[in-house]
């Protein structure tokens, strides 16, 4: 596909949403992320909801826009597994490694993603890199653990910040804070999201190295590209 070089990445956005529509199978529930290329994927969704069961969503704001668009939600307690799970990405390289948590839904992203048999990234072709870790880090943290957490993170050369909403610590859907650790080069994301996720107190890391994506589709101002 063909499309002139001068589009804006908010209509980069919407032709990657559209896009994935190819990706969603008729008569499923579909895995649904959050942020504001999957909000360009749900309105999109929208105008094929009578051909799919409805969606599992990754967050409260994703479930309220496909609640208004009238596409049934569903508990991810009662599906076994989905066919597809499409979601953004903060970053993502040529393996299909990613950073995600920049809208603070890392957790149930991570779990959504994991009931799916095939995750579908898509994102504007800013989001390719080939080192994760330029973009901070997202990690969901209990509270109590933040700084012990952060001191972690700077023993590796990182700088953890609490992120900030109207002057205080955001609170996540989960009721935890997230810290952004910018100064992270990361070389082996499978080893690194195995590492910090033990760490006691973190809730998710924002690397999707276990649930990377199967498919990438990243909007250039040549059209739609398949990265992987
Ligand atoms: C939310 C996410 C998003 O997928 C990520 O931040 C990309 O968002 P956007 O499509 O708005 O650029 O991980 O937690």
């Amino acid at each position: 596909m063909t499309t002139p070089s001068s589009l804006t990445q908010d209509e980069l956005k919407t032709l990657v949403g559209q896009a994935a529509l190819q990706y969603v199978v008729p008569g499923d529930i579909v895995g649904v992320g959050t942020g504001s290329t999957v909000n360009k994927f749900i309105d999109a969704l929208a105008s094929i909801k009578s051909t799919i069961k409805g969606a599992v969503s990754s967050s409260v704001a994703s479930t309220e826009r496909l609640q208004a668009l009238g596409i049934p939600v569903f508990d991810a307690n009662e599906v076994q597994s989905l066919s597809v799970y499409i979601d953004g990405a903060d970053e993502i390289d040529g393996n299909g490694n990613m950073i995600k948590g920049g809208g603070a839904a890392l957790t149930r992203e991570k779990i959504v993603a994991a009931l799916a048999q095939r995750f579908v990234c898509i994102a504007d072709e800013s989001k390719r890199v080939e080192v994760l870790g330029k973009f901070p880090l997202p990690v969901e943290v209990i509270p109590m653990a933040t700084q012990h957490i952060a001191r972690r993170f700077e023993a590796m050369g990182g700088v953890a910040k609490v992120r900030l909403k109207d002057g205080k610590p955001l609170v996540t859907d989960n009721g935890q804070h997230i810290l952004d650790v910018t100064g992270l080069s990361i070389q082996n994301p499978l080893e690194f999201e195995s590492q910090v996720n033990q760490w006691p107190g973190v809730v998710t890391v924002g690397v999707f190295a276990h649930q990377k994506a199967a498919v990438c589709l990243l909007g250039t101002a040549h059209g739609v590209q398949t990265l992987i």
